[in-house]
């Protein structure tokens, strides 16, 4: 399993610091939640925190955008050179337009369903993209709670990655914790991103990392 935590449960008066720590602490992805106030009721950070982002990492970036006008925001991001960005199948009348997009400017095209959203819905896209993340907590805040359908939706990707795009990946993000990760190893996902689990654990960042990673 892959580790990315969010930085949205940092401590933003020492976000180098904190981003330096996890770096160290062995994440394998730094997951950055951008939220507009509007498709989602919250508001983020937007390019000037996150090119400080850009330049305390060690790992890749992966831009999550929760906001209505993903074209717009995806040129914001771009010359950060994230590894992926994503963003909600919910938001957008020309999905296949925008991924051609993403992949054009030199980064990997990812896709977000929402907690109520079927994998079906985006069977013909997998061939085009390399993630998926599967929301397991309605989209716009950190420290909620697991939703656990999101167990049956991961099998049921699984089974349409291996028929349309085996090298497509599979995330998962809300709620995710050291008492959740087996079942989601074992419903075939990939890539976890974990907020409060990693920035909250008293035992250091270290250990809720590698309890992550079974
Ligand atoms: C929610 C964000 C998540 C969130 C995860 O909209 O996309 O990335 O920060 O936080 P936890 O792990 O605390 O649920
Ligand atoms: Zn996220």
């Amino acid at each position: 399993m892959l580790v990315a935590p969010s930085i949205l449960s940092a401590d933003f008066g020492n976000l180098a610091r904190d981003i330096e720590e996890i770096c160290k602490a062995g994440c394998d992805l730094v997951h950055v939640d951008v939220m507009d106030g509007h498709f989602v009721p919250n508001l983020t950070i937007g390019p000037v925190v996150v090119s400080a982002v850009a330049k305390a990492t060690t790992k890749p970036m992966d831009i999550h955008l929760m906001v209505e006008n993903n074209t717009f925001f995806v040129d914001l991001f771009a010359p950060l050179k994230p590894k992926y960005i994503s963003f909600h199948i919910e938001e957008e009348k020309h999905p296949h337009r925008l991924v051609q997009y993403i992949r054009s400017l030199g980064i990997k095209p990812a896709i977000v369903l929402n907690p109520h959203t079927a994998p079906e819905s985006i069977e013909f896209l997998l061939a085009d993209i390399d993630m998926v993340l599967l929301m397991s907590v309605n989209p716009g805040f950190g420290g909620q709670k697991f939703i656990s359908s999101v167990l049956e939706r991961a099998k049921r990707l699984k089974t349409l990655i291996k028929q349309h795009n085996p090298d497509c990946l599979i995330e998962v993000d809300g709620g995710v914790n050291s008492e959740n990760i087996h079942d989601l190893k074992e419903a075939g996902v990939d890539i976890v991103v974990a907020g409060s689990y990693v920035f909250g654990n008293r035992d250091g960042y270290k250990q809720a990392i590698d309890s992550l990673k079974v």
